[in-house]
């Protein structure tokens, strides 16, 4: 193996369906070497093929900077909805929440958890879930949901692929519409969020320490599929790192302090 970043720390089963039987199993230190690059997908027209084509997750160079500069705007509304830039005032949440929601292309009327007064209850808007938070403060239904997990579960190119989440994928671009960078940011951001944030929520629920994600992948400066270990870094390293930390956090907090589905009686 050229790397030039010390020997693989293992040898793990590759998790993907067609690969090789093994991928060497990197520290996360190669995330910071930009020989290192992410798998880059290819334009498409439409479906999860034309979100992957569209985000910062599956770019590099000047494309990777640009889309990941939309990310973080989109990211930025969010902190303000949840509170958390450093300039954000208590009560602005709901400006805020509105902010998102207008840049997020949605015209669908008030926020879900929205007051009759136009404003939102952050607490009652989505409630523990942090998907359905992050769709409320997008200004987009609950009922999206579902398609944001049918494209979380197609959107890595290793993931197998099917026409429902595709169908997803252009459902939601409608919803969100028009089909362009800054609508592929927002959705990039709901599918981003969406397993890795229920995957904390689930660790820290069961009092499991460790990566919530436990690995991520790149090419090697040979051209060969490698996994990296997220060991000591969770939300990764270097130009690619998870824009979306303190929301991250902010929802799981949000998610542990409500009570479970199954743990609320009925009776
Ligand atoms: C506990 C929850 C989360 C964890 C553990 C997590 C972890 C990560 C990791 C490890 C990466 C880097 C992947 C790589 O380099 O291959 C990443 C990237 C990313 N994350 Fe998160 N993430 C979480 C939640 C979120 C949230 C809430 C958002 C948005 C609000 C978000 C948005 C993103 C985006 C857009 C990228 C791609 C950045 C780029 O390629 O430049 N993530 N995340």
């Amino acid at each position: 193996m050229a790397v030039g970043q010390g020997p693989p720390i293992g040898l793990v089963d590759a998790e993907t369906p067609g690969q090789g039987d093994h991928m060497d199993l990197l520290a996360a230190a190669v995330l910071d070497d930009d020989r290192f690059r992410v798998p880059e997908s290819p334009a498409a027209p439409t479906g999860v093929a034309w979100l992957r084509g569209s985000v910062p997750r599956f770019a590099e160079g000047e494309r990777h900077q640009r889309l990941r500069s939309l990310v973080e705007e989109v990211v930025a509304d969010l902190e303000l909805g949840l509170d958390l830039s450093p300039g954000a005032s208590p009560g602005a949440s709901a400006s805020a929440s509105a902010s998102a929601s207008a840049s997020a292309g949605a015209s669908r009327g008030a926020p879900a958890g929205a007051s009759p007064d136009g404003t939102t209850d952050l607490r009652r808007a989505g409630g523990g879930d942090p998907t359905l938070r992050l769709l409320s403060l997008l200004g987009l239904e609950a009922g999206c949901a579902a398609d944001v997990a049918l494209v979380a579960g197609a959107y890595q190119p290793h993931a197998p692929q099917s026409r429902e989440a595709d169908a997803a994928a252009d459902r939601l671009v409608v919803a969100l519409g028009p089909r362009d960078e800054r609508t592929a940011a927002v959705l990039c951001v709901l599918v981003q969020a969406h397993a890795a944030t229920a995957a904390l929520v689930d660790a820290r629920r069961a009092g499991r320490g460790g990566p919530p994600v436990p690995t991520t992948r790149r090419l090697g400066p040979d051209g060969v599929e490698v996994e990296v270990d997220l060991t000591g870094a969770p939300f990764g390293r270097g130009r690619h790192a998870c824009p979306g930390r303190a929301v991250a956090l902010a929802l799981t907090a949000a998610a542990l302090a409500e009570p479970r589905g199954d743990d609320v009686r009925h009776d």
